[in-house]
């Protein structure tokens, strides 16, 4: 009697719960993890509080938004970037919208290229706070271009830019945290460290490279419990990325931009971000759908995946070789001639 009462229990439960977690996905713009954290985790504003946080990359975009959304829930700040005007600006609205004081705010002036000044930058942030709780390596530039016409040497520029600056970085504030015995390390990667997309060969190969390097890295670290390796996979976010991304030659700008509007706003993308930080997630996959999709086929059914790839990347493809927006190809029905 208990056996089929059990059974007809699951019969139905089973398939209720597999349809509640379709409906949610639909609608859900992060992995089931991060969203569970957003509903029942700690909050960012608790979490975070007083923490002294350096956010690489802070003078547009995904790190400036942060910069706003950390200033709100009180860390204090290290506002690095190599335009030292943009990080001012960026730090007197953070000293506008929150109880921060000047002094809560640093702007440390960095280039990600110039490797050998990392040391020192990093003794600055020290002196002014005496530590350094969060490191965010959210700077880097995308690439726009087809391999067949991309010179060796954008490669170059974007690996030393996007991987071994952020490395270079990684490897001055890590002693410093492995000393202190916590801290965390979190990385700005990118659905294409996961994936792979058409016209960024380099970009997706230097967050490919960042995956490999921080998913290596987390367990060398298990003598230091408190120490969190956490990477980050946004989708397509509203920002300045594919104004200043690098091109098939390497002092070459974008021509076609394109709109922002199908992409998810920076807020969303920065609060989901602190969410998963405040509850030391791992891995985040942030992104609206139908793109979220694709991480988990991505993952789970790679096959299937690259099928799909194909399909929606020759469109990407035939897009930009015609001058039009290449992002298109995945939100607006193509006219034919
Ligand atoms: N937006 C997206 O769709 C998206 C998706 C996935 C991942 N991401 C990742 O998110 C991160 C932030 O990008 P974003 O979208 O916010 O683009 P963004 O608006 O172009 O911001 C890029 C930031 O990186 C900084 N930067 C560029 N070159 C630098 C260098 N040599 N040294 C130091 N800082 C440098 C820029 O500041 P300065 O020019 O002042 O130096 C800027 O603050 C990047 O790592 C990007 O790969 C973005």
């Amino acid at each position: 009697q208990m056996d089929c009462w059990v059974l007809s229990a699951l019969c139905w439960t089973l398939p209720v719960c597999f349809l509640l977690h379709c409906l949610c996905f639909m609608f859900a713009d992060a992995d089931f993890t991060l969203l569970r954290a957003s509903l029942l985790g700690g909050r960012p504003e608790k979490k975070l509080k007083g923490l002294v946080v350096w956010v690489t990359g802070a003078s547009s975009g995904i790190g400036e938004e942060l910069a706003y959304q950390l200033a709100g829930c009180g860390s204090r700040l290290i506002l690095s970037a190599r335009r030292e005007d943009e990080l001012r600006r960026v730090k007197r609205r953070c000293l506008e919208r929150s109880d921060l004081k000047d002094e809560d705010v640093l702007v440390l002036p960095l280039d990600l290229l110039d490797r050998t000044s990392h040391e020192g930058k990093t003794k600055a942030a020290l002196q002014h706070f005496g530590h350094i709780d969060v490191l965010i390596n959210n700077g880097g530039r995308s690439q726009r271009s087809l391999c067949l016409e991309t010179r060796l040497e954008v490669y170059q520029a974007v690996m030393e830019l996007n991987f071994l600056g952020t490395v270079s970085v990684t490897k001055c504030v890590l002693p410093h945290m492995t000393g202190r015995g916590s801290g965390s390390i979190v990385t700005i990667s990118s659905v294409v460290g996961l994936a792979g997309v058409p016209l960024s060969t380099g970009y997706s190969a230097s967050k490919h490279a960042l995956q490999g390097f921080f998913n290596s890295l987390r367990p060398e670290l298990t003598d230091y419990p408190n120490l969190v390796i956490s990477t980050v996979c946004p989708g397509p976010v509203q920002s300045q990325i594919v104004h200043n991304a690098f091109t098939e030659e390497l002092h070459k700008s974008i021509e076609t931009v394109g709109s922002q509007e199908h992409k998810m706003p920076t807020s969303r993308c920065a609060r989901l971000i602190l969410v998963g930080v405040a509850n030391g997630v791992k891995e985040m996959w942030i992104s609206q759908q139908p793109f979220l999709l694709f991480y988990y086929l991505w993952q789970y059914t790679p096959t299937l995946a690259w099928f799909i790839t194909n399909l929606l990347g020759s469109k990407r493809v035939h897009n930009f070789k015609a001058g039009l927006d290449a992002d298109s190809a995945y939100f607006t029905k193509q006219k034919t001639s």
